[in-house]
């Protein structure tokens, strides 16, 4: 990966090296702390001439300023004042990040005239400069042109007013940013690397941080009749599993909540196959699995007080002589029997099994599923909303907030008993795909046979967690959609 910057929070000192960011917002000029690093005030001097009026996420800057030993000198726009939330001190980080360059030696002064952000905002605006830096650029042996020598890490020094608090909160937002980064690095890794096998092994790695970690292998899914499953799985050699993480913070006998993700390591459709283009996108069919093992790992390292279950189904969907035709009847874990009229109409395949096993076993107080679904979702959302369908209101709404909260935004979609009716099937008691139309609200439905009467809710991520379009923080293909939404959901409600 790139390599990630450094970071550590000091108390003010005007820095002697480097590059200095110092922040400035709308209702004033530079801090004190601010002044002290440019002598000549050379900063302000500019303001005007480049029209600069602080902004948000504007800036400008001061190459070798006059009077300093400095490389670069920055100002960072921060709109007004008081009222930056979480998300907006993320977003500064990011445009931090974006505007680095060479710099390897980097102060950010965060004090503005009339503000004194505390510890949290600047953990916050670590956690920005994080996101933002990530790259997944780990199979590019072949520098850029313009690099001559390969990258130093950055050594980025936050000075702030309350530095013990700063560190103190960034501790746990490192929890989640790494949750983040994992799932990205997850989705990002191509499915010749990243199989079921191999993505197993890597859930079984929060080993290390206090999370339990089970491997079912296929004879013991087959043992539990996991028909479903299965039935996708069987046209690739790579074999099929499933992990159940376990994180026990919270009181010993309060039953958890669960998180359960479709871990499609790649989808080729199967016999009903794909169209080439665009079907290498498909490695990352695995999103909804990697946001789970993400928020897992998010959520041991920063040891939430909750009890928490995360369950992955892994299966590759591709085809050989051994592979599920369209027509196949299979029978499910929870007995019920499905007509697959469609074989790349799959991940509800995956699902319907890891649910009711998930359901089954813990009798969670909900189970909050993510996949990467349907491309129908997209065709209603685009890709700035995930689809959020449920069969609770008060769990809808504390989803809604957090992704309001952290930006990871989700839009509820209707489920009923007329769109149920369209997947009736007449050789089993359902099939995997309905008519033409609402095709995001059809495989909810399907989810739903699944769930029985536990608070539920189903997140379409197909738009959300891959192809992202970047913004300010976040480069990558994978984004990682989902850890700090579910992270926040828990932390807001489910923690003592
Ligand atoms: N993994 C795909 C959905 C998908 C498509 C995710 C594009 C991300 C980007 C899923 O397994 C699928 O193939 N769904 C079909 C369902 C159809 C056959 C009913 C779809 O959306 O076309
Ligand atoms: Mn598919
Ligand atoms: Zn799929």
């Amino acid at each position: 990966m790139s390599q990630r910057p450094s970071i550590a929070f000091a108390k003010f000192s005007a820095p002697k090296t480097g590059t200095v960011f110092v922040l400035s917002a709308d209702e004033g000029g530079l801090s004190d702390a601010a002044r002290a690093c440019d002598p000549g005030k050379t900063l302000e001097r500019a303001f005007p001439v480049a029209e600069f009026t602080g902004k948000f996420a504007s800036s400008v800057e001061v190459l070798a300023p006059e009077g300093t030993s400095l490389d670069r000198l920055v100002a960072i726009g921060a709109g007004k004042v008081s009222g930056l939330d979480e998300y907006a001190w993320l977003k500064l980080g990011g445009t931090i990040a974006a505007s680095l360059r060479k710099a390897t030696d980097v102060a950010v002064v965060l004090e503005m005239v009339g503000a004194s952000p505390s510890g949290k905002d600047a953990a916050s605006l670590a956690a920005g400069i994080l996101l933002r830096s990530y790259s997944f650029d780990k199979y590019k042996t072949r520098k850029d042109k313009d690099e001559a020598e390969p990258k130093k890490p950055v050594k980025v020094t936050i000075q702030t007013a309350a530095p013990a608090a700063a560190k103190k909160a960034f501790a746990e937002v490192e929890a989640v940013i790494d949750g983040v980064l994992l799932a990205r690095d997850l989705v990002n890794e191509p499915a010749n690397v990243l199989g079921p096998v191999e993505f197993a092994a890597r859930a079984k790695e929060l080993e290390a941080l206090g999370v339990k970690v089970e491997i079912l292998a296929e004879r013991e899914m087959k043992k539990l009749g996991m028909g479903s499953l299965l039935g996708v799985a069987q046209g690739s050699p790579r074999g099929a599993r499933m992990a159940i993480m376990q994180w026990n913070g919270g009181k010993p006998k309060d039953s958890p909540v669960a998180f359960v993700g479709k871990g499609v390591t790649f989808d080729t459709g199967g016999n009903s196959m794909k169209p080439a283009s665009g079907m290498e996108d498909m490695k990352g069919d695995m999103g909804g699995a990697a946001a789970v093992t993400g928020l897992m790992h998010a959520l041991a390292a920063r040891k939430a007080k909750a009890n928490v279950v995360g369950v992955i189904g892994l299966v590759e969907n591709a085809v050989d002589g051994h592979a599920q035709r369209p027509g196949d009847i299979v029978i499910s874990m929870s007995g019920q029997t499905i007509e697959v009229l469609n074989t790349d109409a799959e991940g509800r395949l995956v699902l319907a099994d890891a649910l009711w096993y998930c359901n089954d076993r813990f009798q969670p107080k909900f189970m909050v599923n993510l996949a990467t679904l349907t491309g129908a979702v997209m065709v209603a959302l685009g890709q700035h909303y995930a689809g959020l369908f449920s069969n609770n209101d008060e769990l809808a709404e504390r989803l809604t907030a957090a992704g309001q909260a952290t930006q990871e935004r989700l839009w509820r979609m209707p489920l009923g008993a007329e769109y149920d009716k369209l997947i009736d099937s007449k050789n089993a008691d359902m099939k995997n795909i309905g008519g033409r139309y609402g095709g995001a609200i059809i495989a909810a439905q399907f989810l739903q046979r699944f769930v029985k009467e536990t608070p539920w809710a189903h997140l379409d991520i197909a738009g959300t967690a891959i192809g992202s379009p970047s913004n300010e923080i976040n480069q990558s293909w994978g984004s990682g959609f989902g850890v700090r939404l579910l992270d926040r959901l828990v932390r807001d409600n489910y923690e003592q």
